[in-house]
């Protein structure tokens, strides 16, 4: 017996919440790999996954039987002492990345980015270039978090408005366009170009081929860095762990958070070779970065999607996806094309659709199925790593009804 209503619960939210979220109104309860019920009983498929941090899925026994095990041992200590859990976490981040020599670890994606470009900045002034040359150079429809500095490297107007004035020492240059990033480093003033090797927000766009290799040979040719935030793109969620494997590029610096620490909050800067020195005692820090409780959830988290079980079920899953987008489309005509890389897919809409995509969320919503959008125009789909063939044909089941809903 529930002891408040769904309408109840939303009143108190909508009286007491800073309103900078416009949840949906369903109350959820409880969530079981990729699926979720809300407090009335009914059942959702998710293919959300808490925007990409359940790669999981809901309550993994591993993570759940860690976590409490951690629960009854220890919950933090801050970076004033040393426990097991965040440097193991550390070494084993490091040693998977390829090409890490250090870790940093913190709370969250915007954290992490702001990490990055502190310590992208602190190199170049190591290496005596004043702040003028310190120049950020990241790319239209990214998005990089929410602090000022992150909202200033995420070049969206919308996420800026009213924050003004913004940091200095950022420029932005339009994704996919090496003419646009090498006239943008011309005049020698960048320290670092920042990328997602899929932009997730700004639409599911990954890098073309070749582009993020133009990016490290201009960032070679001018001494600046590369540092990719994988926040979203990362942890097998393209199907090799890291994102940018299959470019053929070594970074200087990336990001990660979201799916790391599985739905526990945690984020984490890698810093290879040239920068893993930068930072010295005093530099940086956080209260809660490894945290105890987190650094345990995510060293399994990330023994668990490193594994090829893993790595097949996404490629697996990503055909069904795409498949079953496929299938739809040809019944209902809705997509312009489905774009993405391994479980981070979206479909575009058809022009004449353009700015619905919300919409379509509702009306998913009302079917029992949790989704997302990637802008007005553009459905996202970043279901758990390890959801079945059973959920995933649920989902586009379900999707088709919202669909023949929305366009019937
Ligand atoms: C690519 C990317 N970077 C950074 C962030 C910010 O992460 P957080 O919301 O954990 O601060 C996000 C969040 O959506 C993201 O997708």
């Amino acid at each position: 017996m529930k002891e408040f209503s769904t309408e109840s619960l939303v009143a108190t939210g909508q009286r007491y919440y800073l309103p900078v979220y416009k949840p949906r109104h369903v109350i959820l309860a409880r969530g079981e790999g990729s699926r979720v019920w809300d407090i009335e009983g009914r059942d959702y498929v998710d293919l959300s996954a808490g925007i990409a941090v359940c790669g999981l899925g809901h309550c993994d026994p591993d993570l759940v039987a860690t976590l409490t095990e951690q629960a009854g041992k220890l919950w933090h200590t801050s970076n004033v002492f040393y426990s097991e859990p965040p440097v193991r976490l550390a070494e084993e981040l490091a040693q998977a990345s390829r090409f890490a020599e250090r870790v940093f670890l913190c709370n969250s994606g915007t954290e992490a980015n702001e990490a990055a470009i502190k310590l992208a900045r602190k190199w170049a002034s190591t290496q005596g270039r004043p702040p003028e040359r310190r120049v950020i150079v990241t790319c239209h429809g990214s998005f990089h978090g929410r602090t000022l500095a992150a909202v200033t490297a995420t070049a969206q107007p919308k996420y800026q408005a009213g924050y003004e004035p913004l940091p200095g020492g950022f420029r932005h240059v339009d994704f996919n366009d090496l003419d646009q990033l090498e006239a943008a480093m011309a005049g020698g003033d960048a320290c670092a170009v920042l990328i997602e090797p899929v932009q997730g927000e700004g639409g599911v766009m990954p890098a073309r081929d070749g582009y993020l290799a133009g990016v490290r040979a201009l960032c070679d040719r001018h001494d600046a860095l590369l540092a990719l935030d994988e926040i979203q793109c990362g942890m097998g969620r393209t199907g090799p762990l890291f994102a940018h494997w299959g470019d053929g590029v070594v970074p200087d610096i990336v990001t990660l958070a979201k799916a790391l620490g599985g739905g526990f909050p945690i984020g984490a800067l890698l810093a290879g070779p040239k920068v893993a020195e930068a930072m010295q005692f005093g530099a940086h820090g956080t209260t809660f970065g490894g945290n105890p409780l987190a650094a345990a959830v995510a060293r399994v988290v990330l023994r668990k999607l490193s594994s090829p079980e893993i790595v097949a079920n996404v490629d697996r899953q990503s055909r069904a996806l795409r498949d079953g987008l496929a299938a739809i489309d040809r019944e209902l005509n809705l997509f312009a094309e489905v774009r993405g890389r391994g479980l981070m897919l979206g479909a575009v809409l058809a022009p004449q659709y353009a700015g619905r995509a919300g919409e379509i969320l509702d009306l998913a919503a009302a079917e029992g199925l949790l989704m997302l959008q990637a802008g007005p125009d553009v459905l996202r789909f970043v279901p758990a790593l390890n959801i079945d063939d059973a959920a995933l044909a649920e989902g586009l089941s379900r999707l088709a009804r919202a669909l023949r809903a929305f366009g019937g």
